[in-house]
Parts: C-alpha cells; structure tokens; sequence
C-alpha cells in the first residue's frame, strides 16, 4: 500500500501505521460512517466470522460512536477507500476492552491487528485505565493475544444465549 495519508487520531495527533512488510497503512477514527462504510464493516465481520450472516453491524457502530468512551478505527484500502480492517475500543471506567477487531483475509497476517491492539492499549491508557480485557470467541484469536502478552483470566457464556459456548476473557496491565 502506498502513498500512506494519516487521519486525525482521537487525540487530534496523526496516526500511522505501518504492515510488517513496511508499507503504510491510514487509520481512521470512523465518526460518521456513509452507507457504504456500514456494508463494508457489515460484510467484513460476517467474513471473519464476528456476527452471523443474517446481522447488519448498523447498531453496534452507531452504538459505538455514539457513547462518550468509544472509539471505532477502521483501516481504509488505498484505492478504493473501501475499509478492510476494524477494531472498537471502549471502556466501563474500570476495564479497558477492546471489541470487533477485525482483519480482512487478505490483508491479515502482514501486523495490521498487532498495530490495531497497540492503539487500543494507547487509547485506553490515555483514558487513565490500567488493564484492558478482549472477549475471545475462537482459539486463533487466543493464540493471537497470548504472542500480543494477554493473559487467559476466565470464561463467560454468552449473555444473549445462555446455552451458547464459553467464551474465553483475556487481559493484560497497562501499566508500564
Ligand atoms: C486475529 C487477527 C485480528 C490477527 O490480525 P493479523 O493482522 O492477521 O495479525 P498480525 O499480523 O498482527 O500477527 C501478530 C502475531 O500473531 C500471530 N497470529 C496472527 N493470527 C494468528 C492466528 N490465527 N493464530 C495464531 N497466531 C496468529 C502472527 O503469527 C504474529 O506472530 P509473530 O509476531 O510471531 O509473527 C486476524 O487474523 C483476524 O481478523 N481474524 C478474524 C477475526 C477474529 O478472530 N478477531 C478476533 C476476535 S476476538
């Protein structure tokens, strides 16, 4: 990718980043999402496998956007501006979590989610939180987070589906 043109970060600082081959990528806080931005992040999470096939991501960015301690970052191709990386940030004044964190196939594997759970961490300890938490739905993400220094602190079954598999919560200290 070429030709990087960093956005405003949520700290009103430049954010960029770059994939382990060295090329640039933008990160984008997604404040006001245009429709097609909405399909992308919807045919993305439904492609990695975050939320069934029959869900729209509609409410959960609007969600996100719209709660004072959110942020939703997204990563843009740079050609068709289309978005092919995700990631949501937010917090309950005690945990930072991260949410929704989500590579394209293609695009995966080249240290897009690394950079992503790195601003994340800065986010969230600019925020003034000491530990931010990720919510793990399959072993790959685990074993992702464990090489990023999360730790595996419990399980939870789903509040929606009580019957639905644990999923795995993971953390890690922001203090430095
Ligand atoms: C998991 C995911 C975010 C990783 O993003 P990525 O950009 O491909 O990861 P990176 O390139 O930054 O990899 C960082 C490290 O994690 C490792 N890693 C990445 N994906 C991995 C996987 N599926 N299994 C094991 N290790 C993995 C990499 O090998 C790399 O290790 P290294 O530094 O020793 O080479 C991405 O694969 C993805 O979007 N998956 C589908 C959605 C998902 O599961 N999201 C997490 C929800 S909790």
């Amino acid at each position: 990718m070429k030709n990087p043109m960093p956005a405003p970060s949520p700290f009103g600082q430049e954010l960029a980043s770059q994939t382990a081959d060295g090329a640039g990528i933008n990160l984008e806080q997604l404040k006001a999402p245009s429709p097609e931005d909405v399909a992308a992040i919807t045919r993305l999470w439904i492609a990695t496998g975050l939320i069934p096939a029959i869900r729209d991501a509609r409410q959960d960015i609007e969600n996100c956007i719209s709660a004072d301690n959110g942020s939703l970052i997204v990563a843009r191709m740079p050609d068709d501006q289309q978005i092919f990386a995700t990631m949501m940030t937010g917090h309950d004044t005690v945990f930072g979590w991260i949410h929704y964190l989500a590579i394209a196939e293609h695009a995966q594997g080249s240290g897009i989610g690394s950079e992503l759970v790195a601003l994340a961490e800065d986010i969230l300890r600019l925020s003034g939180l000491s530990e931010i938490r990720v919510t793990i739905e399959n072993a790959a993400a685990g074993d992702f987070y464990a090489k990023l220094g999360y730790d595996f602190i419990g399980s939870v079954t789903g509040q929606d589906h009580p019957d639905s598999p644990q999923n795995k919560i993971m953390r890690k200290s922001l203090v430095k």
